[in-house]
C-alpha cells in the first residue's frame, strides 16, 4: 500500500484568491503511475487540476495543506510506503475573508497579509510512525534553489525520512512543472547518488525501484 501526494497546495485569502506554488503535479502523478506498474495498492492524494488520474489508483483531490495532511494521517498506519512529492505550502494567510477583500476607493495605501504557520505532513507522520511503526518507508523531497546537498541532508534527517529525493528547482529543465528532472538522491549512511537529467517517469521509476529495495530490508 503506497501513498503518494502531489502538487501544489492552495491556502486561500478570500473566495476569488489563494497563495500557491508553481507545482504541476507531475512527478507525484508519475511515481504513483510508477508504482501502480510494479503492482502496489496506491492512494494518491493530490492538489493537482490538470492531470488525467492514474487508472487503478485511490484519488484524492485536495487543496490546503491541512486537508492533505488529514488525509495523509488518516491513511499514515496501514501504510507501507509515504512519498511527499507534493509542493505544501508552509505559510497560509491567517484571515481567510468570507467576501471578496475590496481595496479602498481612491486610496494608494499598501496592503500587509499576515501568515500563519502550516503543519509539516512529514513531521507529523514521523511522529505517527515513532507510535506505530507505519508507514514502513518513507520518501521525501527537496526543492531547492540554492545548497542543495547541504540542505536536503538535513531535511533527510530533520524530517525522517529513509530516501530524499533532491532537487535544484532554479534550474530551466528541472523542477517544477517541466517534465524532465535532475535529483540527487540521499539516504541515511550512503553518499548522495546524483542521476542525470531524465523523464519524470524514469526518475519516478528509479524511486520505486529504490522503495521496493528499502520495504525489503524493512520487511527481512
Ligand atoms: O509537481 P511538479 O511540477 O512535477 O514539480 C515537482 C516538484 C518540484 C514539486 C517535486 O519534485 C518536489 O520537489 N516536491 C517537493 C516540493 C516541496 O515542498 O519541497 P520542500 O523542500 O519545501 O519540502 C520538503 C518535503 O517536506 C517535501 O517532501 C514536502 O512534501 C514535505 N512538506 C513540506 C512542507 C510541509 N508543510 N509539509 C511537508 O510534509
Amino acid at each position: 500500500r503506497v501513498l503518494v501526494t502531489a502538487g501544489g497546495t492552495r491556502e486561500p485569502l478570500d473566495p476569488v484568491r489563494y497563495i500557491t506554488n508553481h507545482s504541476s503535479g507531475k512527478q507525484g502523478h508519475a511515481v504513483a503511475q510508477a508504482a501502480l506498474d510494479a503492482g502496489a495498492k496506491v492512494i494518491l492524494v493530490t492538489a493537482a487540476h490538470t492531470l488525467p488520474e492514474p487508472i487503478g489508483a485511490k484519488v484524492h483531490h485536495v487543496d490546503t495543506a491541512e486537508q492533505m495532511r488529514d488525509v495523509v494521517l488518516d491513511y499514515a498506519v496501514n501504510l507501507d510506503v509515504l512519498v511527499m512529492a507534493a509542493a505544501v505550502a508552509d505559510f497560509r494567510p491567517a484571515h481567510v475573508s468570507d467576501q471578496k477583500i475590496k481595496k479602498q476607493a481612491n486610496s494608494h495605501e499598501a496592503m500587509s497579509l499576515e501568515l500563519s504557520r502550516n503543519p509539516d505532513i512529514l513531521l507529523s507522520v514521523k511522529t505517527a510512525r515513532e507510535a506505530s511503526g507505519a508507514p514502513k518507508v518513507v520518501v521525501g523531497f527537496a526543492a531547492e534553489s540554492e545548497n542543495l546537498l547541504e540542505n536536503a541532508q538535513g531535511k533527510l534527517e530533520r524530517k525522517g525520512a529513509d530516501l530524499l529525493v533532491a532537487n535544484d528547482i532554479s534550474a530551466p529543465d528541472a523542477g517544477f512543472n517541466v517534465d524532465t528532472n535532475r535529483v540527487t538522491l540521499l539516504s541515511q549512511g550512503a553518499e548522495p547518488e546524483a542521476l542525470d537529467l531524465q523523464s519524470k517517469v524514469r526518475v519516478a521509476e528509479v524511486i520505486v525501484e529504490r522503495v521496493a529495495r528499502l520495504l525489503q530490508g524493512a520487511l527481512s
